[in-house]
């Protein structure tokens, strides 16, 4: 069968490989893929060698935002074929770590844990790959391809639910919600803000395109600046990782806040930082900055549950260039209307 290879790091070797049929060890459910989604993850791996293939091997089967058809399911699986189902990420370290023995593996403690299409597992760039029927996360016939957004959304999904857990903290009415970057993260995000019936504010740098009509869309306000922000945030969903915004927005929200850094950036940015200013501050207004990585199973429930709710016509607007299997590599170059990239594995 056909899979999207590469060796981490060396762009110039991308391309279409035939590999054998996906390995039993894998798992018990028969997927053929339907969808791949690219991310910066995936950029990352190709052009800075981030993550690694898996042990003994030189190439890498790429991608971890899968989508696919289930082809074959033990009966007690919960799936039947035909079943549109994505993959689970992250696999649990074998040792395992606390965490990772509760299945709690997007907070393992020591680094030893695995990830489809990332860090030492192959990806589901394939044109059949397999899951234990636990990684299958079952999703809403009617998505169809929108299924596909599934892992980004699970992210987003827990940075609500790690939101919701803070604020357990004390007295909480969240009012305003801050999202910066309009990238499928930052819209999936804020998606889910207003499927909570919060004032949503979402910031990015352009001014045309389809992201600021699409923030309309949701009901929500687009800004270019943090000067135009409406009110002062209650709760933060930074989806740039651009250090210099995350420091300003940190000094931006309203008591009591909560700040979700989801974002990471390969830059370079050298800021001046009012440390002591800073910390007080965040000492001074209760504020939580916190991170957020990767998501457990009922963030992958409670995104599948999500994205059954949205309108598809919008869903459909990220998704904005198909690339065929054949020439997936070109799904990896950046081209300025891009929310997110597919690649057709069917194509
Ligand atoms: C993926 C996560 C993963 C992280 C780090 C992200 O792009 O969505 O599932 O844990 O990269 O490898």
């Amino acid at each position: 069968m056909k899979a999207c290879t590469l060796v981490p790091g060396d762009l110039a070797t991308a391309g279409v490989e035939e590999i054998g049929e996906p390995p039993e060890a894998d798992g018990e459910v028969l997927v053929e893929g339907l969808f791949v989604g690219v991310c910066g993850t995936d950029v990352e791996i190709a052009k800075d060698g981030y993550g690694q293939p898996p042990p003994g091997h030189k190439r890498l089967v790429l991608f971890h935002e899968s989508l696919g058809r289930v082809l074959e399911a033990p009966a007690d699986s919960g799936l039947a074929t035909g079943d549109l189902v994505a993959g689970v990420v992250r696999r649990p370290d074998p040792q395992p770590c606390g965490a990772c023995a509760q299945d709690q593996w997007d907070f393992c403690r020591n680094g030893e844990f695995t990830e489809r299409g990332i860090k030492a597992q192959d990806g589901y760039g394939s044109e059949r790959w397999r899951v234990a029927p636990k990684f299958a996360i079952k999703l809403d016939a009617g998505l169809g391809p929108l299924g596909v957004l599934l892992e980004p959304t699970s992210v987003v999904a827990k940075a609500w639910d790690q939101t919701d857990a803070i604020a357990k903290r004390a007295f909480w009415a969240p009012e305003h919600v801050l999202v910066t970057g309009a990238g499928p993260i930052g819209m999936l995000a804020a998606l889910l803000a207003r499927q909570r019936g919060l004032a949503v504010t979402v910031l990015d740098r352009v001014t045309d395109g389809a992201k600021p009509a699409m923030v309309r869309e949701l009901g929500a306000t687009y800004v270019t600046s943090l000067d135009d922000l409406p009110a002062p945030p209650d709760v933060v969903i930074e989806a740039t990782g651009v250090g210099p915004i995350v420091f300003d927005v940190i000094g931006r929200c309203a008591p009591n806040a909560i700040v979700c850094l989801t974002g990471i950036s390969p830059g370079t940015h050298a800021i001046e930082l009012k440390a002591d200013a800073i910390n007080k501050m965040i000492v001074l207004e209760n504020e939580v900055v916190f991170g957020s990585v990767n998501a457990g199973l009922r963030n992958y429930q409670q995104a599948a549950a999500a994205l059954a709710l949205a309108d598809k016509a919008w869903l459909a607007q990220l998704i904005t260039r198909r690339v065929p299997l054949a020439e997936w590599p070109r799904a990896l170059d950046r081209q300025p209307d891009d929310i997110k990239v597919v690649v057709d594995l069917q194509a």
